[in-house]
């Protein structure tokens, strides 16, 4: 079926604290929303791109992109889930039943291509998502600062977009309370799915915080390097 990127673009950045969304700060000449739709836009096998940006965001139609003949807008919502369950409903009426959806988060500019392909080519019909296993040993608190436990490493992962899923089952998954719905696998879950693991590669950083721009800076040279 049709394949639909949506991108959640709704956020305020409150953690970058630049002023703005962090979206649109410049990495190397161009916004971290540019770099992440033109990685979207030259993986041939996206359809559309389906951005969630806010009704009050001023910045996103100074963006040459933004008129792109394959990108499309939805409205966002108060939180990420709402974000993606709008472009999720578009993508359902635009690709009808057999339609797939790749959520990935405009705040990671550093995507790999070769990692999208992956994704599709291990995915099953339960969905599947990038993600990284940890390389820190973790520890549960209790209810105050002191240590409760050591999980087992082997089987904890760090969860990354893309993430990819049948539209019809994530549309479904989304309905209802989206509160501590993190990403599009946690809402899949709720519901009884187990989407695969695909493991991606640690440059494909969420941009949160100031000091990640100079590691996004640092990765993408290495990259093109
Ligand atoms: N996002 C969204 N709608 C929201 C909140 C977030 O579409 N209501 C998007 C962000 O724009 C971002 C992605 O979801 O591309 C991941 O969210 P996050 O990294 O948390 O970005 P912000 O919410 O902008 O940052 P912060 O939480 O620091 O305010
Ligand atoms: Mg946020």
């Amino acid at each position: 079926g049709p394949l639909y990127a949506v991108v959640p673009a709704a956020g305020i950045g409150e953690r970058m604290g630049a002023g703005f969304p962090k979206q649109y700060l410049s990495l190397a000449g161009k916004t971290l929303a540019e770099h992440t739709l033109n990685r979207l836009l030259s993986f041939a096998p996206i359809d559309r791109v389906l951005v969630a940006v806010s009704v009050q965001d001023p910045w996103w139609p100074t963006l040459g992109v933004s008129t792109h003949s394959r990108i499309a807008t939805v409205s966002g919502g108060a939180a990420r889930a709402e974000s993606v369950r709008n472009g999720v409903t578009r993508a359902l009426e635009l690709g009808g039943e057999n339609a797939w959806v790749l959520v990935h988060d405009m705040a990671r500019p550093l995507v790999r291509l070769s990692d999208i392909q992956n994704l599709l080519d291990q995915t099953d019909s339960q969905g599947a998502i990038l993600a990284l296993p940890v390389v820190d040993t973790i520890k549960q608190a209790d209810d105050g600062n002191h240590i409760a436990a050591t999980l087992d490493r082997d089987c904890i992962w760090r969860a990354l977009t893309p993430q990819l899923f049948p539209a019809r089952a994530l549309h479904d998954a989304l309905q209802g309370d989206l509160a501590g719905i993190t990403d599009e696998a946690s809402a899949m879950e709720r519901v009884g799915r187990r989407p695969a693991l695909v493991a991606g590669h640690s440059d494909n950083i969420k941009v949160t915080v100031p000091e990640d721009l100079a590691l996004a800076r640092f990765y993408l040279a290495c990259q093109l390097g």
